[in-house]
């Protein structure tokens, strides 16, 4: 008989997924790398955003972060003993280019990168590269940023040149992380950089960035022999808060503005109808191929998997006049987003049913908790590794079910500097001390590699 892992949760193993599976753990550059004034890297947006008093809930910048830069070989070490074969990170585009763009590429950003893919291969990783995780050069803010046709180009040139020196190595291209975060996140909640509070921006934003993922794809197709592109999105189930016909029709339109605005036009299907016309003057100006670039056909779709959300119908409020509610009496991670298993499932079935997309990879999926060190130095978290369990027995009911996942990314492998929350929120499943950056694989890490290495 089997024994169960943890109280109720019934024993389950790698050898129960397909031996291809990916396993991975995600990171990105700003969150992580520190060594800001490093080797001719220019200033990020995010700089910019931390040096401004109230931004960050800790006043905290990323600029030594975990201090990966100078401590990668380490990391990836940590990555390679927990057994995952896959390992997903993003370049800093301002160590390619420090304006964002020119004639001549960075080449010492370059190398850097060169040898962190070196070092992954090394260590049996296949690297997943993202290509924008959020850290734009100011030098292209300041034209305008996102908002801007220009930078679209000067991303296309970035692609190239990334694609052009780590493509001989790099087979995993992710164009963008979360296009939702960009443009919302950044441009009308500002709460990220650039910390713009306009709606109409942040939709001209939302397009730019969808065409210049499609138009990116053939260039690393071209660069890359044998290369696999596609893009990450945030994507959350819905439910509406009561059955009400109002709440019922107010979830839809927050459905298609946060999962079918991007799912619709990478599909093909344009931008939803049903949202465009709620949108007046602040629909994005587009050119006349631009829904065709942004329908190119992908490789894969990467899917970051966090929380499902309730939606009311709020009159008045807001631009789609929804509002989301929390549901009472649900688990909840620290952060307060709902612990949902179940949601990944109803997502993905949703997902694979209207869409029949190319083969998914859950390019991100994880939590954050109030971490205890203990006087030995351990960190229990108990709550984290039972995330984890209960999202992997959720995948592999996934797979049950036959829908086309092929890998999974946890967030993160390293506690790190969460954006507006800076150093408060940990989703590592290794601690870092802050004060002394010392590492220290958590009771969560320790449960992932001995999963990933059959040791249950
Ligand atoms: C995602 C981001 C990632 C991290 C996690 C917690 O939205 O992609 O960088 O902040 O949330």
């Amino acid at each position: 008989m089997r024994k169960p892992i943890t109280e109720d949760l019934p024993l389950f193993r790698r050898s129960d997924f397909p031996p291809d599976f990916r396993w991975g753990c995600s990171t990105s550059s700003y969150q992580i790398e520190g060594g800001i004034h490093e080797d001719g890297r220019g200033e990020s947006i995010w700089d910019r955003f931390c040096a401004t008093p109230g931004h960050i809930r800790d006043a905290s910048s990323g600029a030594v972060a975990c201090d990966h830069y100078h401590r990668w070989p380490q990391d990836l070490d940590l990555a390679q003993s927990l057994g995952t074969n896959a390992y997903r990170f993003s370049v800093a585009w301002p160590r390619i280019f420090a304006q964002g763009r020119g004639r001549k590429p960075n080449q010492k950003g370059l190398d850097f990168y060169s040898r962190l893919v070196d070092g992954m291969l090394d260590r049996g990783l296949e690297p997943w590269l993202t290509l924008y995780h959020w850290d734009l050069p100011q030098a292209l803010q300041d034209q305008g940023g996102w908002a801007e046709r220009s930078t679209i180009d000067a991303f296309l040139d970035y692609t190239d040149v990334v694609s052009r020196h780590l493509g001989d190595r790099v087979k995993h291209w992710i164009t963008h992380n979360e296009p939702w975060c960009t443009a919302f996140n950044g441009n009308f909640e500002g709460a990220h950089a650039p910390g713009l509070t306009s709606f109409k921006t942040a939709l001209q934003v939302c397009h730019n960035v969808l065409v210049s993922h499609g138009l990116a794809i053939p260039i690393i197709r071209r660069n890359v022999f044998g290369g696999q592109v596609g893009a990450a999105l945030s994507l959350h189930p819905l439910k509406p808060a009561t059955d009400s016909a109002a709440d019922v029709a107010a979830t839809r339109r927050h459905d298609g503005l946060r999962n079918r605005w991007f799912l619709d036009p990478l599909h093909g299907r344009g931008y939803p109808a049903d949202v465009w016309q709620l949108l007046g003057d602040n629909a994005p100006r587009m050119q006349a191929d631009d829904l065709a670039s942004i329908a190119t056909p992908t490789d894969f779709l990467g899917i970051n998997y966090y929380f499902p959300e309730i939606v009311a119908d709020a009159p008045g409020q807001g631009p789609l006049a929804t509002r989301v509610v929390e549901a009472p009496d649900v688990e909840r991670t620290a952060f307060g987003w709902e612990v949902s298993p179940e949601g990944m499932v109803t997502l993905l079935s949703r997902v694979v049913k209207d869409y029949q997309p190319a083969p998914i990879y859950l390019t991100e999926n994880g939590s954050t908790y109030d971490d205890v060190v203990a006087a030995d130095g351990s960190i229990n978290d108990v709550e984290r590794r039972r995330y984890l369990q209960r999202h992997l027995l959720a995948l592999r009911e996934i797979l049950a079910l036959d829908l086309p996942v092929k890998g999974y990314f946890a967030w993160s492998l390293l506690d790190n500097f969460e954006w507006a929350e800076g150093y408060i929120r940990r989703f590592g499943l290794t601690h870092v001390d802050f004060a002394t950056l010392e590492r220290r694989l958590k009771l969560s890490g320790q449960w992932y590699s001995a999963f990933l290495r059959g040791n249950l």
